[in-house]
């Protein structure tokens, strides 16, 4: 039996990417779109698309009984930088969000989750270098928070209800479709728009804060690549290290030079640096490489190259 589909959170900048790929592999009829609001049109009219609240239990039901949807990928979510600004606003969504989709499954509404984590689950206690699978996790913000708290349900959702809940601890994601909303990785998508409509940016972190990243192409691979999997083959039922490369707002500055010689990069550190410091410069995602064969493709000149080639056809 085809899978039907449900996307919470289809406007943003994962959601909308992943809702055209899973539109292309599952059929249109498969795929249900739903957000907030209507903030994408690109999503809203080119396929189903309803208006659910991924805080409200009765609301996402309704979607998941009407188009008998039987997997959901929760892509709703306050990030790391809004999450410093609305503590609370970020503990709602975040966790309300994940124990509805959570409860449908457990109620057999649902047979199969996905709900994406974060680097940001590490603190500033953790090995900053190749961080790998099991080390401290002490995450200082309240997204880093919700994110961790949101493996150990998962896990527990897994291991007591047998719920098959899948996960991913994605870097930084780097796309031209849709922009990202409120993170502290969002300068390496900001950077190339500044770059083509001005050849400046100032930057709000320093020069050499290293942070993992990964285009968007690679991170919908990875995605799709974890829902199809064998379940035998996903040991790890809290969420997988994951990546692909990792760089310095002055290396990728650079990378752009090479398209653009007469781009400047300025510095202007904000309260982004914090959450930048207390996160890993790199990760062994060993595990997933093994356990669900996950392999990246982008590096970061190939992705500068495809960033400014793709904007530059929406604004020419
Ligand atoms: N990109 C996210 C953020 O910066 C990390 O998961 O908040």
């Amino acid at each position: 039996m085809n899978s039907k589909i449900l996307i919470i959170g289809a406007c943003g900048q994962i959601g909308s990417e992943l809702t055209f790929r899973l539109r292309s592999q599952y059929g249109d009829e498969n795929v249900v779109a739903s957000d907030i609001s209507y903030s994408n049109l690109d999503i809203v009219n080119s396929g189903l698309f309803e208006i659910v609240d991924a805080k409200d239990y009765a609301s996402v039901k309704t979607c998941v009984e009407k188009f008998k949807i039987d997997t959901v990928y929760l892509m709703a979510a306050m990030l790391s930088a809004t999450g410093e600004k609305y503590p609370m606003e970020a503990w709602d969504l975040n966790m309300t969000s994940l124990f509805n989709v959570l409860n449908l499954a457990k109620a057999n509404f649902i047979k199969k989750v996905f709900w994406p984590s974060s680097i940001a689950v590490f603190g500033p206690t953790t090995p900053t270098d190749y961080t790998p699978q099991y080390t401290i996790m002490e995450p200082t913000t309240v997204y880093g928070m919700t994110k961790q708290v949101g493996e150990r349900w998962c896990e527990y959702y897994f291991n007591k209800f047998n719920v098959d809940v899948r996960s991913i601890r994605y870097p930084g994601i780097i796309s031209w479709k849709t922009l990202p909303g409120g993170g502290t990785t969002d300068y390496a998508v900001e950077i190339y728009h500044e770059a083509l409509k001005n050849k400046k940016y100032s930057c709000f972190l320093k020069e050499d804060t290293k942070l993992p990243m990964m285009f968007m192409d690679d991170a919908i691979e990875a995605t799709v690549g974890i829902m199809m999997a064998d379940p035998e083959s996903i040991k790890i039922r809290s969420s997988y290290n994951l990546a692909a490369i990792s760089f310095t707002p002055k290396e990728i500055a650079a990378s752009i030079k090479k398209h653009l010689p007469e781009f400047e990069i300025t510095y202007q550190p904000d309260y982004r640096q914090d959450i930048a410091n207390s996160w890993p410069k790199s990760i062994n995602d060993s595990y997933a490489r093994q356990d669900w064969k996950w392999k990246h493709k982008f590096s970061l000149d190939a992705i500068t190259e495809q960033m400014l080639f793709q904007l530059d056809k929406k604004y020419n």
